[in-house]
Protein backbone atom coordinates (compact mmCIF):
# COMPACT_ATOMS: atom_id res chain seq x y z
CA UNK A 1 0.00 0.00 0.00
CA UNK A 2 1.23 3.39 -0.74
CA UNK A 3 0.93 5.41 2.62
CA UNK A 4 1.96 9.04 1.55
CA UNK A 5 4.80 10.88 -0.67
CA UNK A 6 4.98 10.49 -3.79
CA UNK A 7 2.16 8.17 -4.87
CA UNK A 8 -0.33 7.28 -7.80
CA UNK A 9 -1.83 11.22 -6.87
CA UNK A 10 0.51 13.80 -6.64
CA UNK A 11 4.09 12.13 -8.45
CA UNK A 12 4.85 15.70 -9.73
CA UNK A 13 4.65 16.71 -6.38
CA UNK A 14 8.00 17.33 -4.28
CA UNK A 15 7.68 15.69 -0.97
CA UNK A 16 9.63 16.29 2.46
CA UNK A 17 9.19 13.52 5.26
CA UNK A 18 9.72 14.90 8.87
CA UNK A 19 11.28 12.11 11.24
CA UNK A 20 11.15 12.49 15.16
CA UNK A 21 11.25 9.64 17.78
CA UNK A 22 7.36 9.06 18.98
CA UNK A 23 5.99 11.46 16.16
CA UNK A 24 3.73 12.73 18.74
CA UNK A 25 5.16 15.75 19.30
CA UNK A 26 8.28 17.82 17.22
CA UNK A 27 7.69 15.83 13.71
CA UNK A 28 3.43 16.20 13.10
CA UNK A 29 4.40 20.13 14.56
CA UNK A 30 7.10 20.35 11.76
CA UNK A 31 4.66 18.91 8.85
CA UNK A 32 1.84 20.56 10.22
CA UNK A 33 4.33 24.01 9.84
CA UNK A 34 5.74 23.28 6.41
CA UNK A 35 2.22 23.30 4.96
CA UNK A 36 0.93 26.22 6.43
CA UNK A 37 4.20 28.24 5.00
CA UNK A 38 3.20 26.52 1.70
CA UNK A 39 -0.28 27.59 1.57
CA UNK A 40 0.53 30.90 2.46
CA UNK A 41 2.85 31.25 -0.25
CA UNK A 42 0.22 29.28 -3.02
CA UNK A 43 2.82 26.39 -3.66
CA UNK A 44 0.18 23.70 -1.75
CA UNK A 45 -0.29 22.19 -4.96
CA UNK A 46 3.34 21.72 -5.52
CA UNK A 47 4.55 20.24 -2.15
CA UNK A 48 3.68 16.87 -0.03
CA UNK A 49 4.51 16.62 3.78
CA UNK A 50 4.05 13.83 5.78
CA UNK A 51 6.03 13.16 9.33
CA UNK A 52 6.49 9.48 10.73
CA UNK A 53 8.23 8.40 14.17
CA UNK A 54 11.49 5.95 14.40
CA UNK A 55 9.75 4.69 17.32
CA UNK A 56 6.37 2.76 17.48
CA UNK A 57 5.24 3.38 20.82
CA UNK A 58 2.13 5.34 19.72
CA UNK A 59 1.55 4.08 16.14
CA UNK A 60 -2.50 5.15 15.36
CA UNK A 61 -2.59 7.75 18.40
CA UNK A 62 -3.15 11.29 17.25
CA UNK A 63 -0.63 14.30 18.31
CA UNK A 64 0.29 15.42 21.91
CA UNK A 65 -2.25 17.65 23.49
CA UNK A 66 0.90 19.66 24.27
CA UNK A 67 1.62 19.59 20.31
CA UNK A 68 -1.87 21.09 19.16
CA UNK A 69 -1.63 24.00 21.70
CA UNK A 70 1.41 25.41 21.10
CA UNK A 71 0.54 25.30 17.24
CA UNK A 72 -2.84 26.06 17.54
CA UNK A 73 -1.60 28.98 19.45
CA UNK A 74 0.35 30.10 16.51
CA UNK A 75 -2.83 29.67 14.22
CA UNK A 76 -1.08 26.30 12.55
CA UNK A 77 -4.09 23.65 12.87
CA UNK A 78 -2.76 19.59 13.06
CA UNK A 79 -4.62 16.90 11.83
CA UNK A 80 -2.63 13.78 12.41
CA UNK A 81 -2.30 9.99 12.74
CA UNK A 82 1.25 8.62 14.18
CA UNK A 83 3.32 6.02 12.09
CA UNK A 84 6.52 4.31 12.17
CA UNK A 85 9.33 5.28 9.99
CA UNK A 86 9.38 2.46 6.73
CA UNK A 87 11.59 1.84 4.41
CA UNK A 88 9.30 2.77 1.55
CA UNK A 89 9.29 6.34 2.65
CA UNK A 90 12.92 6.29 1.47
CA UNK A 91 11.54 5.96 -2.11
CA UNK A 92 8.70 7.92 -1.49
CA UNK A 93 10.31 11.09 -0.59
CA UNK A 94 12.43 13.78 -1.70
CA UNK A 95 13.54 14.64 1.63
CA UNK A 96 13.56 13.53 4.90
CA UNK A 97 14.26 16.02 8.05
CA UNK A 98 15.22 14.93 11.03
CA UNK A 99 14.75 16.48 14.87
CA UNK A 100 18.13 14.97 16.10
CA UNK A 101 21.11 13.38 15.99
CA UNK A 102 19.64 9.93 17.39
CA UNK A 103 16.71 9.98 14.65
CA UNK A 104 19.31 11.07 12.20
CA UNK A 105 21.34 7.34 13.35
CA UNK A 106 18.16 5.56 13.57
CA UNK A 107 16.69 6.77 10.38
CA UNK A 108 19.89 6.03 7.94
CA UNK A 109 20.15 2.38 9.42
CA UNK A 110 16.71 1.97 7.51
CA UNK A 111 17.65 3.30 4.56
CA UNK A 112 19.97 1.95 1.77
CA UNK A 113 22.77 4.02 1.44
CA UNK A 114 22.17 5.50 -2.05
CA UNK A 115 19.37 7.32 -0.25
CA UNK A 116 21.88 8.92 2.30
CA UNK A 117 21.88 11.80 1.17
CA UNK A 118 18.45 12.79 1.14
CA UNK A 119 18.62 12.51 5.36
CA UNK A 120 18.96 15.81 7.03
CA UNK A 121 19.27 17.24 10.41
CA UNK A 122 16.17 19.58 10.08
CA UNK A 123 18.41 22.36 12.06
CA UNK A 124 21.13 22.67 9.09
CA UNK A 125 19.00 25.33 8.11
CA UNK A 126 18.35 27.25 11.36
CA UNK A 127 19.30 31.01 10.56
CA UNK A 128 20.18 31.11 14.57
CA UNK A 129 22.34 28.13 14.64
CA UNK A 130 21.55 24.86 16.87
CA UNK A 131 22.18 21.11 15.62
CA UNK A 132 19.39 19.37 17.32
CA UNK A 133 15.86 19.99 18.18
CA UNK A 134 15.40 19.32 21.63
CA UNK A 135 12.69 16.84 22.38
CA UNK A 136 10.27 18.49 24.39
CA UNK A 137 8.00 15.34 25.28
CA UNK A 138 9.43 15.34 29.01
CA UNK A 139 9.01 19.57 29.21
CA UNK A 140 6.88 22.12 29.44
CA UNK A 141 4.10 24.00 27.57
CA UNK A 142 6.93 27.03 27.28
CA UNK A 143 8.78 23.76 25.85
CA UNK A 144 6.96 22.85 22.96
CA UNK A 145 6.27 27.16 21.94
CA UNK A 146 10.05 27.09 21.60
CA UNK A 147 10.09 23.78 19.50
CA UNK A 148 7.31 25.50 17.16
CA UNK A 149 9.83 28.69 16.88
CA UNK A 150 12.81 26.73 16.27
CA UNK A 151 10.70 24.70 13.18
CA UNK A 152 9.17 27.33 12.07
CA UNK A 153 12.67 29.61 11.34
CA UNK A 154 14.02 26.00 9.86
CA UNK A 155 11.58 25.26 7.65
CA UNK A 156 11.09 28.47 6.49
CA UNK A 157 15.13 28.83 5.51
CA UNK A 158 14.69 24.92 4.00
CA UNK A 159 11.64 26.16 1.67
CA UNK A 160 13.65 28.46 0.22
CA UNK A 161 16.93 27.41 0.12
CA UNK A 162 15.56 23.89 -1.05
CA UNK A 163 12.30 24.36 -3.00
CA UNK A 164 11.84 27.45 -4.28
P1 LIG B 1 8.72 13.30 19.66
O1 LIG B 1 8.71 13.26 21.26
O2 LIG B 1 9.81 12.35 19.22
O3 LIG B 1 9.03 14.72 19.34
O4 LIG B 1 7.33 12.85 19.22
C1 LIG B 1 8.58 12.07 21.99
C2 LIG B 1 7.34 11.51 22.16
C3 LIG B 1 7.21 10.34 22.90
C4 LIG B 1 8.33 9.75 23.46
C5 LIG B 1 9.58 10.31 23.29
C6 LIG B 1 9.71 11.49 22.54
N1 LIG B 1 8.19 8.58 24.26
O5 LIG B 1 9.20 8.11 24.81
O6 LIG B 1 7.07 8.03 24.36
Amino acid sequence: MVTGGRNYFCEMKKSVLFVCLGNICRSPMAAAIFNHQIAKMGLDSAFFADSCGTGDYHIGQGADSRTLAAAEKQGVAITHTVRQLQADDFENFDHILVMDQQNYRNTLRVADAHHHPKVELIRTYDPDGGIEVPDPYYGTPQDFDETFLILNRSIQRFISFRLT
